[in-house]
């Protein structure tokens, strides 16, 4: 959690669940525990800005690592520069053979920012990877639908989602932002 520790570990201390829909195929225990890691299962989590995303995967993130699980928190758009520099410095088999030890992989902020066609390229080689093997945490605040353009390639794109969402539990994230209800300036 290299990036974690240099901003804000969140646990599921003081976390409300009350504006996230979610499915009753994982039981609320199964987040809290990191359970879904056994499995190997994806959690996608969507909904708008500040309403818990981000905090959620850490704090699935830091129970993990707490159990003794490898775990990689990334903004999507800091793992897409990584893969491509590594690419162009020859050095992309070794990153994607520590990627391959991960127990869980956060990618946080999903198409928040547009990748490159090599960018994109590369990080469904990641989800490819990962698939059935590694549990992918993603934050995103994008429809499925509107994919394509972070991706481009419309077959691509299909690949990604068929991948993602095989063994994955959609949490839909709702209510106003928590940055804004508790802003300092409203007070
Ligand atoms: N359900 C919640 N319970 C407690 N605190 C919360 C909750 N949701 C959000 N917060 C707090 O509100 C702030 C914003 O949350 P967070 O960064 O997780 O939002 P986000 O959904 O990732 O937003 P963005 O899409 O802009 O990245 C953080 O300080 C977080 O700890
Ligand atoms: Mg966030």
């Amino acid at each position: 959690m290299k990036e974690l520790i240099k901003d804000v570990i969140k646990t599921f201390h003081g976390y409300s669940f009350d504006h996230i829909e979610i499915p009753t195929s994982i039981p609320i225990d199964d987040l809290k525990t990191a359970k879904l890691l056994e499995r190997k299962e994806n959690l996608i989590l969507y909904g708008p800005v500040g309403t818990g995303k981000t905090h959620m995967a850490t704090a699935i993130g830091v129970e993990a690592c707490n159990q003794g699980k490898k775990v990689r928190f990334n903004r999507t758009s800091a793992l897409v520069n990584d893969l491509n520099d590594a690419k162009t410095a020859g050095n992309l088999g070794k990153m994607l053979k520590q990627l391959s030890k991960l127990d869980l992989l956060i990618c946080d902020e999903w198409g928040y920012i547009p990748l490159d066609r090599q960018g994109a390229q590369l990080l469904f080689q990641v989800v490819a990877d990962c698939y059935e093997k590694r549990s992918i945490i993603i934050t995103t605040n994008l429809e499925f639908s509107k994919w394509n353009g972070i991706f481009y390639d419309e077959k691509l794109t299909s690949a990604i989602i068929d991948r993602l969402i095989h063994h994955s539990h959609l949490l839909v994230f709702g209510g106003q932002s928590y940055r804004l209800t508790h802003s300092t300036i409203r007070k």
